[in-house]
């Protein structure tokens, strides 16, 4: 009979084993689906729009050194992987830009009175496209672009070899500001009207009314676009750069969907595995008392000794034939 009770414990052993092992399958599972998270990322592009800028940054610059006469902008040859963005780079005396503006720099018109911080005496300004590539960097959900982004930065250019170098401020008052003709605007759904799209260097986006003549207008370098809302599916943009934008956003929409989805699955699968030791362990507790019970009526007093986490009564010797632990297991 006392060997029973070592039974007992020998199937305590034997359930706290069998947790451990449980448990270990449910964490080798939670990371199998954690470790899909990055996968997915890996969908997103590699680098961020801050890299990127700096990447366009050195091949404008590349572009200006061969030739820099100022005040002409310079097409950048860009690698194969970046086919679809355009880069172009301008050169000019700080004083000319203040005095003179640009006229024209592809879609920018930069007025009189703009100036940079700090000051430097020649600056580049680095002209992108992103095209096909809009919203990849620039994602903005519930919104379609009706245009591709266009980047205006001001650089240092003083040495036109430099990398990574700083952003200079360059601010135009409001009541002159830089404005910005969009070509090809593609149209917008009926009953929608296109806003302006901001994106400054930190990460803050800003919407305003456009102006007539399909342009918008800056006070600060940065990115802009023209977008509309779009609850449902968007127009096919009639611009030959710009990609169908509904497709780009769509895509990202279910990437963030299943990234969604996934933690979501991992939070069951936690909640799961609570659950499941709440079980194991009740179950084990309710044998154990179980056990104690059957002794007391007995009237035998049995020691406890701790096996794992958990007590079990103890007796030292066999007094009587050992019975098949299968009668026990319910
Ligand atoms: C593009 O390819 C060049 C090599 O031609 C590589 O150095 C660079 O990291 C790639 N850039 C991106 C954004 O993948
Ligand atoms: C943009 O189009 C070019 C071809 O013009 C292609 O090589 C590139 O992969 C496209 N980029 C995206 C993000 O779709």
């Amino acid at each position: 009979m006392l060997f029973r009770m070592r039974g007992f414990a020998e199937l305590d052993c034997a359930d706290e084993m069998r947790i451990e092992q449980t448990s270990l399958v449910m964490v080798v599972s939670l990371l199998c689906v954690l470790g899909w998270l990055p996968l997915l990322n890996a969908q997103l592009p590699g680098i961020s729009a801050r890299s990127l800028d700096a990447i366009l940054q050195d091949y404008a610059f590349g572009a200006i050194a061969v030739r820099p006469k100022t005040g002409l902008p310079y097409d950048a040859r860009l690698p194969s992987n970046l086919s679809g963005i355009a880069v172009s780079a301008m050169r000019l005396r700080s004083g000319s830009l203040r005095t003179r503006g640009v006229t024209s720099y592809k879609e920018f018109q930069i007025p009189i009175g703009v100036l940079e911080q700090p000051y430097v005496e020649r600056l580049v300004l680095v002209y992108q496209n992103l095209g096909n590539w809009s919203s990849s960097f620039y994602p903005l959900p519930g919104f379609s672009y009706l245009a591709p982004v266009l980047g205006l930065l001001a650089y240092n250019g003083t040495d036109l070899s430099a990398s990574n170098l700083p952003e200079l401020d360059i601010t135009a008052s409001s009541h002159k500001p830089i404005l910005i003709k969009f070509l090809n605007l593609s149209s917008s759904p009926d009953g929608l009207s296109p806003k302006c799209v901001f994106f400054d260097l930190h990460g803050s986006v800003q919407f305003d009314n456009m102006l007539s003549g399909d342009a918008c207008s800056a006070t600060q370098q940065g990115h802009f676009s023209v977008v509309v809302e779009s609850p449902a599916p968007s127009p096919a943009p009639s611009g030959g750069e710009v990609p169908p934008p509904a497709t780009a956003a769509g895509k990202r929409k279910s990437t963030v969907w299943i990234v969604l989805a996934s933690l979501g699955g991992g939070l069951v699968l936690l909640a799961m595995l609570a659950l499941l030791f709440k079980w194991l362990r009740r179950r084990i507790q309710g044998k154990k008392v179980q056990q104690m019970e059957w002794a007391a009526d007995r009237g035998q007093t049995l020691q406890t000794k701790t096996i794992g986490n958990s007590k079990a009564p103890f007796a030292m010797g066999t007094r009587t034939r050992p019975v098949l632990e299968n009668e026990y297991v319910p």
